[in-house]
């Protein structure tokens, strides 16, 4: 019997299965002053989070939503004149599946913009894809332990046991494609092998590789009428988004593309 007044039993009343946290981060750029408004709609959200910004001369510009991890979620971001561009307005949306670590940037900078990124990632104490698991990591370390990729309590790494004094044991867990062998405490203060995979696995032994699909962007422009006759007043393009899944959103990309000499017309 696991005496009750044992640490363990104490770092596990942190530990719940319960909603997602976490949130988007959208990046945007232009070099261009000019109103934009983004808003994030989901299923059980559809009247919208809407955020209004001014983009100004160059400077990088980033908005957090909080995002629910179990529903699809659009951005749609709309943007005021751009006289400069020739545009009266322009609008951008797509339809993204939250992940943690998903990070989306377009393989061709959408005009006016010359910076477009964006990321999902867990809130503070949230785990794994859908940011439900919480540990809470100040607590783990209080009792020398860690909060894993599955948002379990762990050992630090290469240790496994109560104490947590053990070297861990490699054949408890054959980990392919790089993935690291750790163990999990759950709530019967069971101790359980886990494997933690690299960037781009999943599965119990890292076995299977995430499919990183293309995000979609659809955009609408709509030209200044002192350029373009009026039937053929509004302009579409559809472009693909790279979708990179890393395990750490600390690491960030380059997302600089300068396409602010591309017109319209
Ligand atoms: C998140 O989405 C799920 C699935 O649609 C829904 O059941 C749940 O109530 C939503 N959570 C919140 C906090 O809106
Ligand atoms: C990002 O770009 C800058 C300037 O071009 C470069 O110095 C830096 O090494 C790049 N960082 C990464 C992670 O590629």
């Amino acid at each position: 019997m696991p005496n009750l007044y044992s640490p363990l039993i104490y770092l596990l009343l942190f530990v719940h299965l319960c909603h997602s946290s976490g949130h988007l981060e959208l990046t945007i750029k232009s070099p261009w002053i000019q109103q934009a408004a983004v808003g994030l709609y989901q299923p059980s959200a559809p009247f919208g989070n809407i955020h209004s910004l001014i983009l100004h001369g160059n400077e990088q510009q980033t908005l957090r939503f909080p995002v629910n991890f179990t529903e699809n979620a659009k951005v749609v971001i709309t943007v005021g004149g751009s006289p400069n561009f020739g545009l009266q307005n322009s609008r951008f949306e797509t339809v993204v599946v939250p992940e943690n670590g998903k990070v989306l940037t377009p393989e061709d900078v959408p005009a006016p913009f010359n910076a477009f990124r964006i990321a999902f990632e867990c809130d503070a104490n949230f785990h794994g894809e859908h940011c439900a698991q919480m540990c809470n990591e100040q607590v783990a370390e209080q009792y020398g332990k860690r909060c894993n990729t599955a948002g379990f309590p762990s050992c630090p790494r290469g240790f496994m046991g109560r104490e947590c004094t053990d070297p861990i044991r490699q054949e408890l867990c054959p980990c392919k494609n790089g993935g690291q062998c750790a163990t999990s405490f759950l709530s019967n203060s069971q101790e359980v092998p886990l494997c933690e995979c690299p960037r781009g696995f999943f599965g119990p032994i890292c076995q299977s590789e995430k499919t990183v699909e293309k995000v979609e962007i659809k955009t609408e422009y709509t030209p200044e009428l002192r350029y373009v006759p009026q039937i053929i007043a509004k302009h579409y393009e559809s472009m693909k988004m790279r979708n990179e899944l890393i395990a750490s959103v600390k690491k960030r990309v380059n997302i600089s593309v300068d396409r602010s000499r591309r017109r319209m017309v």
